[in-house]
């Protein structure tokens, strides 16, 4: 098994199994939906897409973030720490960059898993699982460029699934080893800078929790512009 690393969603890496990481807090918010029961996530990438497809869909709430701000008129931000409860059958979420990434690897990749530290044991046992030789670890980063808690759940997901690493694989893991806590890792990132300017620290704590969650989020078809997320 050969396993990759993209740092940012520039790369545009295809590969048989890709495993999407916006760990704050994108893909840890979408985990955490479904583990507490929300039956699917539709990902958008634009807030008008996101409000169409909710009126069109029925039976869901619009969630998501701008600035890490919760969007005019929406009814959840993107904490995960709002999904505790399902109040409907399906989120609808935009957010600036986890959602857009999730879209393009649906494109990309023949098998989308959607990996946080949440649920990172799952995801890795999941990815093995799948058996098809190659491995890309797709990172969201921070507006194209790369975001250090990303790259940390990377090197630590690259790690678990061992096999053949590739350099930026190899690079990842020794990013995540230079680091002794998850709290460490997530801490030194543009999006943890983002996250503490918005008042928002406890959601970097709520994400650096590990394997707490044993959901595998995957993609499963395209509904309009949107990505449903299932498990
Ligand atoms: C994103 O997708 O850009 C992040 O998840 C942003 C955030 O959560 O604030």
């Amino acid at each position: 098994m050969r396993v990759h690393v993209a740092f940012t969603p520039a790369e545009e890496v295809s590969a048989p199994v890709g495993i999407v990481i916006d760990v704050l807090r994108a893909t840890s918010t979408m985990t955490q939906a479904l583990a507490a029961g929300y039956r699917r996530v539709l990902c958008c990438s634009e807030v008008e897409d996101a409000r169409a497809i909710a009126q069109a869909e029925g039976a869901s709430v619009l969630a998501g973030e701008r600035k890490t701000v919760r969007i005019d008129g929406f009814d959840f931000g993107n904490s995960p720490r709002e999904f505790l409860e399902p109040t409907a059958d399906t989120v609808v979420l935009t957010t600036t960059n986890g959602t857009r990434l999730l879209l393009a690897a649906a494109s990309r990749c023949d098998l989308v898993l959607v990996g946080s530290l949440l649920n990172l044991q799952a995801v890795v046992a999941a990815a093995a699982a799948a058996n098809t030789g190659d491995v890309a670890v797709l990172c969201a980063g921070v507006l194209d460029e790369l975001a250090m808690d990303d790259a940390y759940v990377a090197g630590r997901m690259a790690a678990a699934l061992g096999g053949e690493p590739t350099d930026s694989a190899a690079a990842a893991m020794r990013l995540a080893a230079s680091f002794a806590t998850n709290e460490e890792g997530l801490g030194a990132s543009q999006s943890a800078r983002n996250l503490h300017a918005s008042g928002l620290d406890e959601d970097i704590a709520w994400c650096a929790r590990e394997s707490v969650l044993d959901v595998v989020p995957r993609f499963s078809r395209m509904v309009g512009p949107a990505a449903e997320v299932t498990l």
